[in-house]
């Protein structure tokens, strides 16, 4: 019976979805969908990184309460089951909070002076000229389903087309980005279009990231996603067009949709 039943890989019901707003929602309703996607969210965070670094190590921040959550997720029963995920914080949202722009805060405390020096000639640029930029980090996909080749890989073909649209969706023009390198994660952003951090055309050696235990990472800067990064993406058009957005505006909408179904 078991050997006639096919990997699982769940295409079809993975949903994307993109949380925002995260204090508002929480300080302002009191809605079990919200309750349990959160709760859901942290959790696969916290396995995701648990699982590949050392005990203590904690991948989630102030920037959890005001960021956007990009998420792939099972639906069922009502409810979402976050499998894979990534956070994007724009620069006017830190600045709006009064916080530190998450990339800046990375490279302070890494200790690393020039990369400090070369994100605040780019931070200082971006503001001068209104440019929208933003940084992504804590991308993880639950273990359990890493160890599931075939739907592994589903997963990370949703993530790379959620990831492209939902930016190009905000009309970002500059993202940075960390890239792992023990999992290959720089490449994989390359790919896209992200670029190795780099001041006045000399490219920056990575850093080690104080959070990650000194995890070696690339930093990466992206102007343009490339062709090829927009048509793979194209390809989940009709799945963005169904995404689920659970922002304080909309959290009663979802709540009852969801009921219905
Ligand atoms: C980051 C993370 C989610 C990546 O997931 P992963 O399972 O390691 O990803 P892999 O590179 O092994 O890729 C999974 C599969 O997708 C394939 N794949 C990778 N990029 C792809 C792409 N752009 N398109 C299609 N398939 C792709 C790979 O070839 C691989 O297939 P295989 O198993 O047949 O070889 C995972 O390593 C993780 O959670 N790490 C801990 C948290 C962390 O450090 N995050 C920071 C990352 S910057």
């Amino acid at each position: 019976m078991v050997s006639t039943l096919k990997p699982r890989t769940h295409s079809a019901d993975l949903r994307f979805v993109i949380l925002k707003d995260v204090a508002q929602i929480w300080s302002q309703t009191d809605h079990v969908v919200f309750k349990e996607l959160f709760y859901n969210m942290i959790q696969m965070k916290l396995r995701g990184y648990e699982a590949e670094y050392p005990a203590g190590v904690l991948p989630i921040d102030t920037t959890d309460f005001f960021g956007h959550h990009l998420l792939i997720c099972e639906e069922k029963n009502g409810f979402f089951y976050p499998v894979s995920g990534i956070k994007s914080t724009f620069l006017s949202e830190s600045q709006r909070r009064q916080l530190n722009f998450p990339a800046l805060s990375l490279v302070q405390a890494a200790e690393a002076p020039e990369h400090i020096k070369t994100m605040k000639k780019i931070l200082e640029r971006c503001e001068k000229e209104n440019t929208n930029i933003c940084y992504t980090g804590s991308w993880t996909t639950t273990p359990a389903i890493r160890k599931n080749r075939e739907y592994n890989r589903t997963v990370i073909r949703h993530f790379y087309a959620l990831y492209v649209l939902f930016h190009l969706e905000q009309k970002v023009d500059e993202i940075i980005t960390g890239g792992t390198m023990r999992f290959k994660a720089d490449h994989f952003f390359n790919e896209m279009g992200h670029e190795i951090f780099a001041s006045e055309g000399k490219k920056l050696e990575p850093i080690f990231v104080k959070h990650l235990f000194g995890e070696k990472v690339q930093l990466l800067h992206l102007k343009k996603f490339t062709n090829t990064a927009i048509k793979k993406a194209e390809e989940f058009r009709d799945k963005w067009n169904q995404r689920v957005e659970i922002s304080l505006n909309s959290i009663a909408d979802v709540a009852r949709f969801l009921k219905a179904g």
